[in-house]
């Protein structure tokens, strides 16, 4: 993996972006994409440049169930707030989070997936070490699928909504053997209560109940990290 330390995630969105604009430059046409508070400054970055996505595919990792495209709360919208709206794909595909048959829904998605490799694909990560909504104990085999949130990830998203009991207890998410075919993977994480997630994902044991530190099988990882995330990691970058 390669480790990129920043002073602070204002600086990490900088990196973020270099690493988009290094793709588009080298050919990259598929873009997985996360939400989340994460990857919101290279967001902005891509936003303010000259980046043109117009030739290019997006598929982003999950979306919650039961929720609809149009509410402020589903990751679509998210995706249209923070970055479509002001630079619109060619295409842009979601898991459909109310889709009404949920197994023909992972179905499709995979095929999407299938469809167009990805090349390039960001990720956040779970206090708890998940990638997408990939929570600890996930198998490693698996493709797109219906996740039970964990309390810890329900916790954590509660922010977003009014209260906890409002936020979904479901999600769609790409799997872990989706995550490891795209050809490039930045994950990103800001802040200390990230540090031992990251302190798990590049120094412990490659183990599902850290489902990140799956990512040192993969050849081509980026991590761009703030200095309180770096904070427990016994090497220094
Ligand atoms: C979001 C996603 C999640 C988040 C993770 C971190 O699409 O797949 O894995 O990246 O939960 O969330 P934030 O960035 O809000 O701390």
């Amino acid at each position: 993996m390669k480790v990129i330390v920043v002073k602070d995630q204002a600086a990490g969105g900088v990196e973020g972006y270099k690493v988009f604009k290094n793709a588009l430059d080298n050919g990259a046409k598929v873009f997985g994409l996360a939400t989340g508070s994460t990857p919101v400054t290279t967001y902005q970055e891509i936003v303010k440049s000259d980046l043109d996505f117009s030739n290019c595919t997006s598929v982003n990792l999950d979306e919650y169930v039961g929720i609809a495209p149009e509410n402020e709360q589903s990751y679509k919208y998210f995706m249209k707030s923070h970055l479509f709206d002001q630079k619109p794909f060619k295409e842009s595909f979601l898991p459909n989070g109310l889709a009404a048959n949920p197994a023909e829904e992972v179905k499709r998605y995979d095929k999407v997936i299938d469809e167009h490799p990805i090349d390039l694909q960001i990720l956040g990560i779970g206090r708890n070490g998940h990638i997408g909504f990939n929570e600890p104990g996930t198998s490693r085999d698996v493709t797109t699928h219906v996740v039970d949130l964990t309390e810890s990830t329900i916790e954590a998203n509660a922010r977003f909504f009014a209260s906890e009991n409002d936020v979904p207890k479901q999600a769609f998410s790409m799997g872990l053997a989706s995550i490891m075919k795209s050809k490039h993977l930045i994950l990103e994480a800001f802040g200390e209560n990230k540090a031992d997630a990251i302190k798990g994902m590049i120094e412990g044991p490659d183990t599902v109940d850290c489902p990140a530190s799956i990512l040192q099988n993969h050849a081509n990882v980026t991590v761009i990290i703030d200095e309180a995330a770096a904070s427990k990691l016994s090497k220094k970058y």
